[in-house]
């Protein structure tokens, strides 16, 4: 485990960076792509450790995945032909974790084992088994909720099921499943999460119509992913973003980033609080990389300015879950209160992000308080953070979290347990540096 010290960065952060490829989807990408009858190639792909499982679960399960010129090429096994008896290890990557049982449920009398480290042996699993087992699968789970699990397929029947918690990764679960199930499938949230999915299995052949938060799925034969290339990913560019707000001066650019409007949601609660960022974000696109994905991207630009406070509430939160711990941070030096409600599932991430966020701004001299399902912090503008150190609890967010919190502090920040940004961001800090 590396620690990593960020000085106060005097002078403002300057210059362009583009945004490393989206996480969600790229694992999408590589677990669609083995599901098709066919060859895909994913330009753009995130090297990073947690779609690096993903790709080696897709060569576990009889895929042909090779890197040429750091493109992936895979060569897909076809919707019902994963190799049976497999074990996959997932690594840290819950959203593996959830989407690839969709698939496996569906392999009639296979049985498939997953597990994954000490921090994925801690995230319920339950949330899918609950769906699976309604299609007629079996997941027999450890404690009855928890990695590791073996997924038992049967032939799936189709159904309607109302999510109880806003997740995409369980939204998607429930929509693989239902590409091998006997009809139609409808899942409905009680909030809109990212729709990733639902624009790349339209683009792969699935028949998919959403009417309000109702999404419903035809099943397929077969599967035909296209090639893509992998927008920029949001979650990845607010770290640089949220660093570009908080430092005094700093004027930056990150480019090619999707901007998805159900992956956005930080950037409309920056904006209510009073941060400038420039982009595209209305556009659809008609031409060009984004089309392949479905997925709309934008160069954002972004300077320092003033804050103020302000609430997030339940709606809000699945379109900024991952950001959510920024958004504490920036409310840290905002003008009066700032508050998270409805978001339990924090709890539930790589770490207890409720916990974690508001024992590490703490450590560094934030006035933030935990509740069940949130936080709130009292911020003063011009009031900067003291620093000190951050332990990121082996939780990649959490650890940019702790970096940004330095630049933007006083006496800098020593996050503990740095490396653990390669989960997502492999080059988060030397893309911070080349802007320092
Ligand atoms: C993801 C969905 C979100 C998010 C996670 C990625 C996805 O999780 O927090 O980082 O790719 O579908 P939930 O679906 O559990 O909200």
């Amino acid at each position: 485990m590396s620690d990593a010290f960020f000085a106060p960065a005097a002078g403002g952060l300057r210059g362009s960076v583009t945004a490393p490829a989206d996480k969600s989807i790229s694992h999408r990408a590589a677990l669609f792509g083995a599901m098709s009858s066919g060859t895909v190639r994913i330009a753009h792909y995130l090297h990073a450790q947690d779609t690096t499982s993903t790709l080696d679960a897709m060569r576990a399960l009889g895929a042909r995945v090779t890197v040429d010129r750091g493109e992936v090429v895979i060569e897909g096994v076809g919707l019902r032909g994963a190799r049976a008896g497999a074990s996959i290890d997932v690594g840290n990557a819950g959203t593996l974790m959830r989407l690839l049982p969709g698939w496996l449920a569906a392999h009639e009398g296979c049985a498939f084992e997953l597990d994954g480290d000490a921090s994925i042996r801690r995230r319920p699993v339950d949330r899918i088994a609950e769906p699976l087992g309604r299609m007629g699968a079996v997941i027999e789970a450890t404690s009855g909720r928890f990695p590791p699990f073996v997924v038992r397929g049967r032939a799936l029947q189709a159904i309607t099921y109302v999510l109880p918690v806003a997740s995409a990764q369980v939204k998607s679960c429930v929509l693989i499943a239902g590409l091998g199930a006997d009809g139609e499938t409808t899942v409905t949230e009680p909030a809109p999460s990212r729709d990733h999915t639902e624009r790349m299995l339209t683009g792969a052949g699935a028949g998919i119509d959403r009417d309000g938060l109702d999404v419903r799925l035809r099943p397929v034969d077969a599967l035909s992913a296209h090639d893509v290339v992998v927008p920029g990913d949001l979650s990845s560019a607010a770290f640089l973003i949220a660093a570009a707000v908080l430092v005094g001066g700093s004027r930056v650019v990150v480019r090619d980033v999707g901007v998805n409007w159900t992956r956005t949601g930080f950037l409309r609660i920056l904006e209510r609080m009073g941060g400038v960022v420039e982009g595209e974000l209305e556009s659809i696109p008609t031409a060009g990389a984004a089309v392949a994905t479905g997925e709309p991207i934008s160069d954002l630009a972004v300077a320092a300015g003033p804050l103020r406070g302000t609430a997030v509430e339940a709606d809000e939160v699945p379109l900024a879950i991952d950001e959510l711990p920024l958004v504490a941070l920036l409310g840290c030096f905002a003008d009066g209160e700032t508050v998270v409600r409805g978001a339990q599932e924090l709890r539930l991430k790589e770490s207890d992000r409720i916990a974690g966020v508001v024992d590490g701004l703490r450590g560094l001299g934030a006035e933030i308080e935990a509740t069940d399902d949130g936080f709130v912090v009292r911020g003063a503008a011009g009031r900067r953070l003291r620093g000190g150190a951050l332990d990121a609890r082996g939780d990649h967010r959490m650890a940019m979290l702790g970096a940004v919190a330095g630049l933007a502090s006083g006496e800098g920040v020593r996050v503990v347990g740095m490396d653990a940004a390669t989960v997502s961001y492999p080059g988060f800090e030397r893309d911070l540096a080349s802007l320092g």
